[in-house]
């Protein structure tokens, strides 16, 4: 099934719930957009393009929880429910993205309260379907970067999981795999929520993709011994200079195989890139609870002696300087990302 789907027989939400994963496979199912927004929060669903997706279909929920008798009450519902999704994760652009989307989609219609309902979810599935199809296009483009041989150190999550089907980086990585490119796959495990341990291995076990999980600080090991051919993430938000802000630890990953001559490939759709935002200072980071890396267990007992502090950015940016190539669903951006990621946008790469 899809990371976000639709239920058209109950017309609920269904979401894998991925803090189950790899030992569980969870479905959820929601009927109450403000518990949609609670489980983008508590990463039920990440990566960004899923949780754009998710939000769309919470105002698809939020439309049929109104009672609004007239489209001007139902618009207004509808804002608030958008300002409450909007919140949940503030680095994405995705989620911003999709909810302006489908607001825009039923803001100059003049019919009845129900057909502008009908219109948001129908706006939501549109959203949904294009990830889909769009995430395939752009693992064709990424994967003629991919050469027979290559060990390919990757970040985070970023596969079906991280969208709404096939995925960003891994899903180029998918596809040079299917195109029967021998590939191996160091999967870092990103703290502090493991989602490369977690997510990324059990989707390439699904794959029959090999893999070996490596320690995060592992990866310049790898990179300066020459064992790791090629780096690749995906994105949460792309800055109109090219600075990327991606899961933290992708900075520092970037540094290492940039010192090590080895290609920094960041795989996102053009709904990721902000052509607002000048540079990466300007996205919002999102700080995310100490507890996340407080509570890591060895032998059952937290390692942080009790009453320790933390911090958790759970994005960093690195900037454009260190990034070899963008891929996009519209071919391959490179520097200078000021004209190209335009023209990406635009779908005018040559
Ligand atoms: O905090 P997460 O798990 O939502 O972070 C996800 C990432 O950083 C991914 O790399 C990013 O969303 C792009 S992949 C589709």
């Amino acid at each position: 099934m899809r990371t976000v789907d639709w239920d058209e027989n109950s017309n609920a939400l269904k979401l894998i719930d991925q803090r189950a994963l790899p030992h569980e496979l969870c479905i959820l199912r929601y009927d109450d957009y403000r518990e949609v927004a609670e489980a983008i929060r508590s990463m039920v669903v990440r990566g960004a393009p899923a949780i754009g997706a998710t939000a769309a279909y919470g105002l698809a929920l939020a439309a049929r929880q109104s009672g609004a008798k007239s489209p001007e009450e139902l618009r207004r519902d509808l804002d608030a429910a958008a300002d409450l999704l909007r919140a949940t994760r503030p680095t994405a652009v995705n989620l911003a993205w999709a909810l302006e989307r489908t607001l825009s989609a039923v803001s100059n219609f003049d019919v009845s309260v129900d057909e502008l309902r009908a219109k948001v979810l129908e706006e939501a599935r549109k959203i949904a379907d294009e990830d889909a199809m769009l995430n395939r296009r752009m693992a064709q483009h990424g994967a003629a970067l991919i050469e027979d041989g290559d060990v390919i150190i990757h970040h985070c999550n970023t596969g079906s999981l991280a969208a709404v089907e096939w995925g960003t980086a891994l899903g180029v990585i998918r596809m040079a795999h299917e195109q029967g490119k021998r590939i191996h796959v160091l999967v870092d495990e990103t703290r502090p929520r493991l989602q490369g341990t977690r997510l990324t291995a059990w989707e390439l076990q699904q794959y029959h993709i090999p893999f070996d999980i490596i320690t995060d600080n592992a990866a310049g090991y790898f990179l300066s011994t020459g064992q790791a051919h090629k780096v690749l993430f995906g994105a949460d938000r792309i800055a109109a200079n090219g600075d990327v802000a991606n899961k933290i630890g992708t900075y520092m990953l970037a540094l290492a195989a940039v010192d090590n001559t080895v290609p920094v490939y960041a795989v996102a759709p053009t709904s990721t890139i902000d052509l607002r935002l000048e540079n990466g200072r300007l996205v919002p980071i999102e700080e995310r609870d100490p507890e996340e890396v407080l509570k890591l267990q060895i032998n059952g007992k937290e390692v942080a002696p009790p009453g320790a502090c933390a911090r958790n950015p759970a994005f960093d940016i690195t900037p454009y300087r260190l990034i070899t190539a963008i891929v996009t669903e519209n071919g391959i951006a490179f520097p200078p990302f000021s004209i190209n990621l335009r023209r990406a946008v635009e779908g005018k790469l040559g």
